[in-house]
């Protein structure tokens, strides 16, 4: 693995991680009571505009109960789970930290989703997945930190049927460059931001063709006004998963957003039925 791999896996580490889901979850209700992904959004769905920006996605990708997805950087789940409580889909999650993997499996156990829901820990340049096994990828907040695009497209593209989809949402950069801690990087040497103009070409360049490509900045810009004037954030939140500074990676990004240094790209793509 490489240094990247090394840095991103410590930003991520999250030692005791299960141990303190456990024990913020419990203002919900006994450890042996189902709990819903709706119920675990405010900590669970890891990037821009929460548990909204899952379902629109999904939405946009057209999936359905037949389908087999795959959710590369998967977090802890939450995209996964509510997936398959959603559509009754399949759905497999990897992600590089052991300790979200091991967490995301507790809240599967949690939601009684495990007999659909599997997670395992590996890198989003190596899938430890035959080629064509997937007919969606979900790629939601993982691709910024990931500095080989090429190698990251084309492994997606692998995974994937011919006719399969790629659906990703993703931060972009735009003017200027952004204030630092963020909530995928404390520091910019692993943050790997391009434009959405690059990213598409990026995309298409593995083997995909455009099928939708949406700037959702402004909605983005408007989730984090209404956060900043709610006052307290809602309870768990993600500070419980990335420690006490998370309100200060958020607000970063918030005011990266508002200050247009940083935007925010829904996309989906179909696989090529060739390399060509
Ligand atoms: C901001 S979180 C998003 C998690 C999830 N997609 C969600 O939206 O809830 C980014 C995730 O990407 C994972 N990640 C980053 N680089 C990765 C890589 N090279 N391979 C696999 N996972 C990676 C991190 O471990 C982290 O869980």
């Amino acid at each position: 693995m490489t240094d990247i791999a090394d840095g991103v896996r410590d930003h991520y580490l999250a030692n005791g991680l299960t141990e303190r889901l456990k024990t913020a979850l419990s203002v919900l209700g006994p450890e042996d009571q189902r709990l819903t992904p709706e119920q675990l959004a405010s900590l669970d769905q890891f990037h821009t505009l929460g548990l909204a920006a899952t379902a629109g996605l999904a939405k946009l990708a057209g999936i359905s109960a037949d389908m087999s997805v795959l959710d590369v950087g998967s977090g802890i789940g939450g995209p996964a789970r509510f997936l398959a409580a959603t559509y009754g889909c399949r759905v497999t999650g990897v992600d590089l930290s052991k300790p979200f993997v091991d967490a995301a499996r507790y809240l599967t156990e949690r939601t009684g989703l495990s007999g659909q829901v599997t997670f395992e820990t590996g890198s989003a340049l190596e899938l430890p997945f035959d080629a064509g096994r997937f007919d969606v990828v979900l790629l939601q907040h993982v691709a910024m930190n990931i500095a080989d695009r090429a190698g990251l497209y084309r492994e997606i593209r692998r995974v994937l049927k011919p006719g399969g989809r790629f659906a990703t949402f993703d931060v972009v950069s735009k003017e200027g460059k952004p204030h630092y801690p963020l909530p995928w990087a404390r520091t910019p040497d692993i943050s790997f931001l391009m434009t959405a103009t690059a990213t598409r070409e990026a995309i298409e360049q593995a083997g995909f063709h455009m099928l939708a490509f949406q700037d959702d900045s402004e909605a983005a810009k408007a989730w984090f006004s209404a956060l900043r004037s709610s006052g307290a954030p809602p309870s768990p939140n993600l500070g419980v998963v990335m420690g006490p500074d998370f309100a200060q990676l958020s607000f970063n990004l918030g005011r990266n957003l508002l200050e247009d240094r940083l935007g925010i790209l829904t996309a989906v793509f179909e696989a090529a039925s060739t390399n060509s």
